[in-house]
């Protein structure tokens, strides 16, 4: 992101008061994607869509906070099972349930945050801003997995540019 989240005031505004709960400073003791934690994936999800949706003119303020919230759980996906279905199914309507709990959330916030597993889940989205936080939870997702292996390609990549400039 070329603004930090923590530096941009009007970001800040929108999700202070739901940052300081300890229900969402919990979600730090979760790893989300190997490398990172829910909540700093809950963070960079969030902070994106918003600065999407704000370019867009859609509902910044909506997008910031339910995708803050999208991934409230607090269970290990990789080991946690569900009698009543997967993880992708569960997880989004538990999120919202939790929300529901530090916040009072808009028809648009329980939407964006129900509907994040689109794809993995049938039911579309209704809102242009579920799709923004849909496809930026999926972009997230991916460039969190392979960040370490990305970083550790560019390392690799230097050497050997620096080693053919000494030998030419
Ligand atoms: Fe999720
Ligand atoms: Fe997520």
């Amino acid at each position: 992101m070329s603004t930090k989240w923590n530096e941009d005031q009007e970001y800040l505004s929108i999700i202070e008061s739901l940052l300081e709960t300890k229900e969402v400073q919990a979600l730090a003791n979760y790893t989300q994607h190997h490398y990172t934690t829910r909540l700093s994936h809950s963070i960079s999800v969030s902070y994106r869509s918003y600065r999407i949706a704000k370019k867009l003119g859609c509902n910044e303020v909506a997008t910031a906070r339910a995708g803050l919230l999208h991934d409230l759980f607090y269970y290990d996906w990789r080991t946690t099972k569900f009698d009543e279905g997967t993880h992708a199914f569960m997880h989004p309507k538990i999120a919202v349930k939790n929300a529901q709990k530090i916040t009072s959330l808009s028809a648009l916030e329980i939407d964006i945050i129900v509907k994040h597993m689109w794809l993995a889940t049938v039911a579309f989205p209704k809102y242009k801003e579920s799709y923004i936080v849909t496809i930026v939870d999926k972009y997230c997702a991916v460039a969190e997995v392979l960040s370490p292996t990305v970083s550790k390609s560019q390392v690799w990549l230097k050497k050997i540019w620096l080693k053919l400039k000494v030998a030419s």
